[in-house]
């Protein structure tokens, strides 16, 4: 694949993308029948992921203007779209209702008000903050009380855009939440469910009306490394709906809705890059390998955001043999220090040529790349049935121009 579509190279398998996306929605719809399940497509929104997606049965959470233009144009009805988002700007909000979106997660009270000026018909959920630690990445974080997202419980925010939503007789249909990203046990996700369901109750007793669904966000994790154990789907979904059955008690039927982003896509995916120079530098207690790929910060910038760690295996170029090991610091081309990965092993006489596979890298890596130093972004080919095809071409140099007067 190399060869034939050049590196940096993202590689994603559709058949196990879609294998994913088919066994969370079965495990979720087996804890509680008629679950439904939107791919959050921050994760990776190129049109043949969201045409996967949709075509495995899964709604699409989009958190902006351009994700429901990307799921429009790979096919997906506005009307299976859900569009989130803590500011939307008014002229977003016009772009969603006129495609026809199925659903608005309402995020600040100043978004509900110009719904309600708006006459706004298009069904709501409210996105609260259920005020439970995820215990995850604080930059991944979003469920805690200390958060920008959604509407707090605990002061009142919640029950006041309730009621405005209501007295403006706007289509509230809904709560979401969404506590984190890359959860390993699934417990903040049921905490979060059942805070969830309990303040539903509260409120059918203050306003006399129930949610008629619970959205209850994504955040599932995925092995990056081997201590990474995320918690078994089904027993995921089992928790969750443990959890709102116990708070929700005799209330009316409620759908249960899901929106996982990583888990459908990460570990479907793969980058290829090639290996260039490498160095050996003195250190303070001996010697440091630099070995350089040719990608890094503008392919994926997850490392240098929040360490992440990824499965790194080199691959001998045609012809050679790899030997040996020694362990080194892989780092991109990039300015700044541009470093990928830190105490990897690979073979001795790894060398300029040969090719260096970093897995897993199916979320949040094209979704999040760059023009960083001018790079032109990676090309996708997607694998299916044992053939690879092309779907999203590398950027030329004269697109990297494009925009500019
Ligand atoms: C509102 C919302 N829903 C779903 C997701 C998907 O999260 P993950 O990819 O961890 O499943 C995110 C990610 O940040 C999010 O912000």
């Amino acid at each position: 694949l190399a060869a034939e579509f050049g590196t940096p190279l993202y590689v994603l398998d559709e058949d196990h993308l879609k294998g994913r996306a088919r066994r969370f929605l079965a495990a979720a719809q087996a804890a509680w029948p008629g679950a439904v399940v939107s791919y959050a497509s921050k994760a990776n929104s190129s049109l043949a992921v969201l045409k996967a997606m949709h075509e495995a049965g899964l709604e699409i959470d989009v958190a902006s203007p351009g994700e429901l233009h990307a799921a429009i144009a790979a096919g997906v009805p506005a009307s299976h779209c859900h569009l989130h988002g803590n500011f939307k700007t008014r002229a977003d909000l016009e772009y969603a209702i006129a495609k026809g979106v199925g659903q608005i997660v309402v995020d600040s009270q100043e978004e509900i008000e110009i719904l309600a000026e708006m006459g706004a018909k298009v069904p709501l959920l409210m996105r609260l903050a259920p005020g439970v630690d995820p215990k995850t990445h604080a930059k991944t974080s979003t469920g805690q009380a200390d958060t920008k997202f959604g509407f707090n419980i605990t002061n009142g925010a919640a029950r006041h855009g309730l009621k405005t939503m209501l007295d403006a007789g706007l289509d509230w249909v809904g709560f979401h939440c969404h506590v984190g990203s890359q959860i390993m046990d699934g417990r903040p996700q049921s905490a979060a469910a059942g805070i969830l369901a309990a303040f539903s109750r509260e409120c059918a007793a203050e306003f006399g009306i129930w949610p008629r669904i619970l959205n209850l966000g994504g955040g599932l994790g995925v092995r990056y490394k081997p201590s990474d154990q995320p918690v078994d789907v089904t027993t995921y979904h089992q928790a969750m709906a443990d959890a709102v059955r116990e708070a929700w008690g005799d209330g009316p039927a409620v759908q249960l809705s899901h929106e996982p982003g990583r888990w459908l896509v990460a570990e479907s995916g793969v980058t290829l890059y090639s290996v260039g120079p490498v160095k050996t530098v003195p250190v303070q207690d001996g010697t440091r390998t630099y070995v350089a790929v040719d990608g890094g910060l503008s392919d994926n910038p997850r490392p240098g955001l929040y360490q992440a760690e990824y499965p790194v295996r080199a691959i001998p170029a045609t012809g050679r043999t790899h030997e040996g090991s020694q362990t080194v610091r892989i780092s991109g081309k990039h300015c700044e220090t541009d470093q990928l990965f830190d105490g990897i092993s690979v073979p001795a006489n790894l060398a300029w040529g040969d090719l260096v596979e970093v897995a897993c890298t199916g979320a949040y890596n094209a979704s999040m790349a760059s023009n960083y130093n001018r790079y032109p972004r990676p090309a996708t080919v997607m694998l299916s049935g044992g053939n690879a095809r092309v779907v999203v071409r590398r950027e030329s140099l004269d697109d990297l121009v494009r925009s500019e007067i």
